[in-house]
């Protein structure tokens, strides 16, 4: 079994480059850090520029996991652009049951593309082939639905609904929990048309 996760990057999907985040990242993070409609559900709060300067400084280290409990965080870049138009997450949960979590967060003005399931796609893709994982989880506020037709085109099946979970945002929400395990995914990815990564 591969210890830890280093891609080769950018990992390449059809439309998009996936790498990790650079300095100069930091005005096209802040469009969607800073949007309250993106934050909504997410576990971060609308960010002004330190914020999201902040949180950037941190990214920069997560472009490799090396231990359990890391997230390798990296920033979607929209090819033919050289935008950075979102963030995709993959926790290496576990080592010894080989558990990963996945998250995502899009620009709104590139939602209903399907590039999100693009960056995600090659997510799981990193973590069932690279890292060996056994089952990805994606825990969504409910109401989120966005994220639930998400995480059901990606193939993922709710497992588990949590009422009260979380004091969140000022209120009591429950949590889903969406999870795909490897032979699904393998089973799911052959009957889609492209291949996660180009
Ligand atoms: C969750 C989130 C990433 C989903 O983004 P999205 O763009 O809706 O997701 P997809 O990439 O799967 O795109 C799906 C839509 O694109 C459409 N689409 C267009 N072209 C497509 C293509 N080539 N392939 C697939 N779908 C395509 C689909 O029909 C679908 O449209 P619909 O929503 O009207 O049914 C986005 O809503 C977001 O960033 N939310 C804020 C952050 C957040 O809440 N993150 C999750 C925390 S758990």
């Amino acid at each position: 079994m591969p210890r830890g996760l280093r891609p080769d990057y950018p990992v390449r999907t059809e439309r998009l480059d996936l790498r990790p985040h650079r300095r100069e990242d930091l005005d096209d993070l802040l469009a969607f850090h800073s949007d309250p409609d993106v934050v909504r559900y997410t576990p971060w709060p609308v960010r002004d520029r330190e914020q999201t300067k902040a949180t950037l400084e941190t990214k920069l280290g997560q472009g490799e996991v090396t231990e359990p409990g890391q997230w390798l965080v990296l920033a979607v870049v929209l090819r033919e652009t050289g935008t950075v138009i979102g963030e995709v997450l993959l926790k290496w949960a576990s080592d010894t049951d080989r558990q990963g979590e996945l998250g995502y967060a899009l620009n709104a003005a590139y939602h209903g593309r399907g590039l999100a399931a693009e960056a995600a796609g090659a997510m799981l893709e990193l973590g069932f082939e690279d890292l060996g994982l056994h089952r990805i989880v994606a825990v969504i506020v409910d109401g989120n639905d966005a994220s639930v037709q998400l995480a059901t085109r990606l193939g993922m099946r709710q497992e588990a609904h949590f009422v009260h979970a979380a004091f969140f945002k000022g209120e009591w929400i429950d949590d889903l929990v969406f999870a795909l395990r490897e032979d699904d995914w393998r089973t799911h990815r052959a009957t889609e048309s492209a291949p996660a990564r180009a």
